[in-house]
């Protein structure tokens, strides 16, 4: 059993114990007995089981079971504790018995929602406010059923209760708060003056653009969805200027994937004013890292990306040969983008696609009617990789891969999530039950390149409540913190970084580090076996953790984040920078 199943396991079962009491309670209250003892036992086996799936979580990493340990484990205690003797003693009045079922009842809620609502890392704080929680209601419920608490009792839940509102509130107060980000300073972009230089305008504006078929409102540059396709040649200095038209949130460019200078980055806040209707912003780099990327933007980026800012950066090594396609696959107004496209090759040209994943969820692409490559991840080559076929891959948002072949005589298609987007003459094929490849076994080792880190981070991914705004939300948290509150990563210029990345929630977070490519160690605790990966964006589904690591070269803030980019606005992202 995957982690992550166990994960799921774990709540549902959970779910059902803390259910199960509560029924069982009411039964008894209302003097149903067949009811309340049949949901006794449901309850009581339901407790016991999650024994067995905190210890499986905890050995599976500390990061998944430490609020279950501490909190849950002695709140089930308790419940069974208290409810058990009674129930075995079956008394001839079960109304009798209705409070212990309800007190059990509530120690699991409260310890199921110290899960939901708090996660990791588990604090003294909420396991008082979900102990206090317990005896408050269990005291109300006492009073309700005229049942008559015992001194002692009520002792401890007046001394449980003051402890908590002491240590309580310490959870919607901001434990050190993190430094503030500097904001909007517009470097000129220095020192490359006379290298070829490739000159684009890009406008931002509101527009009206055909997506299959239908007339959709769309967010776009120079009105088309995507942008124009920029492209430069290794060495050449690429320009870029931003005029926003009339797009209200502002809009920046981000060169995703691509390390340029931190004041090129385009993130609003951090590295730049965003751009309002009127203005504009140049952007000026040196291409010198040849691959697939793409820009979109970084002001109130899930609405704005979403709505068809964002377009293709390819930088080529030197002349084409052969053909060479760019995929960038986005979903607009539901729609899936791009409008299918077929091409005659002749037999025998080198043919390659750059498949793009610019959607906030994971694309799997299937290319069939031929062997290929996966000639590169996320813009960097790949060490040996060995030929595919009938084989799947899954692209992370914000991902791409390159893959090459010769073109067959016979006709090849690109499936995206079972539809074609692409192909050199007519082919169905059935690819759902394609196997999907493993980029962490596939290729040529090589050693990796340090022999030790200087700084060691972790991130906890999860949901949590986040009281420290104005109104309260169920963030995407990293930590126990959402953004403003997760301290930054502060890094020294040339560390060699290694962090781990947890994802202890129920759905996946595609990870996506501005300003570097991480190289992957390993996953689950295995190493990484194939040739080296370096990436900008990789998928950590729930359960995993990632092992990556990176040298840090490049100075400057650099946001840090989940390219779910609803997640990262709800809280998804913090920052590393160089002290
Ligand atoms: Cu492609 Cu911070 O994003
Ligand atoms: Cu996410």
């Amino acid at each position: 059993m995957t982690t992550g199943s166990l994960l799921a396991a774990d709540l549902v079962i959970a779910l059902l114990a803390a259910a199960a009491w509560l029924g069982g309670g009411a039964a008894a209250a209302a003097r149903r007995r067949p009811f309340a003892l049949g949901l006794a036992a449901v309850a009581l086996l339901a407790t016991l089981a999650r024994a067995i799936t905190i210890t499986a979580l905890a050995r599976a990493g500390w990061w998944f079971a430490a609020e279950k340990v501490f909190i849950a484990a002695p709140l089930a205690l308790a419940a069974v504790g208290v409810a058990g003797p009674r129930l075995l003693r079956a008394p001839g009045d079960i109304r009798a018995v209705a409070v212990p079922l309800l007190f059990a009842g509530y120690a699991t809620s409260s310890a199921l929602l110290v899960t939901i609502l708090h996660g990791y890392p588990a604090s003294a704080g909420a396991g008082l406010l979900a102990v206090a929680g317990v005896v408050a209601a269990t005291a109300i419920s006492g009073r309700a059923l005229g049942a008559r608490p015992s001194r002692t009792v009520s002792r401890v839940a007046l001394v449980v209760a003051g402890a908590a509102l002491v240590t309580g509130t310490g959870l919607t107060v901001a434990p050190d708060a993190a430094p503030a980000v500097p904001h909007d300073h517009g470097y000129p972009a220095a020192g490359i003056s006379d290298e070829p230089t490739r000159r684009f305008t890009l406008t931002a504006g509101t527009t009206t653009v055909d997506a299959g078929g239908r007339n959709v409102a769309a967010w776009a540059f120079n009105a088309q969805v995507p942008g124009p396709e920029l492209t430069a040649t290794v060495g050449d200095v690429v320009e870029v200027t931003l005029r926003n038209r009339d797009i209200g949130r502002g809009v920046t460019l981000h060169w995703h994937g691509y390390d340029v200078p931190n004041d090129q980055d385009g993130v609003p806040g951090v590295t730049q004013a965003a751009v309002r209707p009127g203005q504009e912003f140049v952007y000026r780099f040196r291409a010198d890292q040849a691959g697939t990327y793409w820009y979109h933007t970084h002001s109130a980026s899930d609405v704005g990306v979403r709505m068809g800012l964002y377009g293709v950066l390819v930088v080529r090594p030197g002349p084409v040969t052969g053909l060479d396609v760019t995929v960038p696959v986005h979903t607009l107004a539901g729609r899936p983008l791009p409008a299918p496209r077929v091409e005659q090759v002749e037999a025998g040209v080198p043919v390659r696609l750059r498949l793009i994943n610019t959607d906030s969820t994971t694309h799997r692409y299937a290319l069939a009617g031929t062997a290929f490559r996966v000639a590169a991840i996320d813009g960097v080559d790949l060490r040996g990789p060995t030929s595919l076929v009938d084989t799947a891959v899954l692209i992370p948002a914000g991902g791409r891969y390159d893959v090459v072949f010769d073109a067959p005589a016979t006709p090849v298609a690109l499936f995206v999530d079972g539809r074609a987007v692409y192909s050199t003459g007519p082919l169905s094929t059935v690819t759902g039950a394609w196997p999907v490849l493993d980029p962490l076994g596939y290729g040529a080792t090589a050693p990796v390149p340090w022999p030790r880190f200087d700084k060691t981070f972790t991130l906890v991914l999860d949901r949590g409540l986040d009281l420290r705004g104005l109104l309260p939300r169920y963030a995407h948290t990293v930590n126990g913190a959402a953004d403003r509150d997760i301290p930054p990563q502060v890094v020294r210029l040339g560390d060699v970084v290694r962090f781990s990345i947890v994802n202890r929630s129920q759905i996946v977070h595609p990870w996506h580090l501005h300003g570097h490519h991480v190289l992957v160690l390993a996953r689950n605790g295995e190493p990484a076996a194939g040739s080296p990966l370096w990436l900008d964006s990789f998928d950590v589904r729930p359960g995993e953790v990632w092992e990556v690591a990176f040298r840090a070269d490049n100075p400057g803030m650099w946001a840090n984040h989940c390219h779910n980019l609803a997640h990262a606005e709800a809280g998804m992202t913090l920052h590393l920078m160089y002290s």
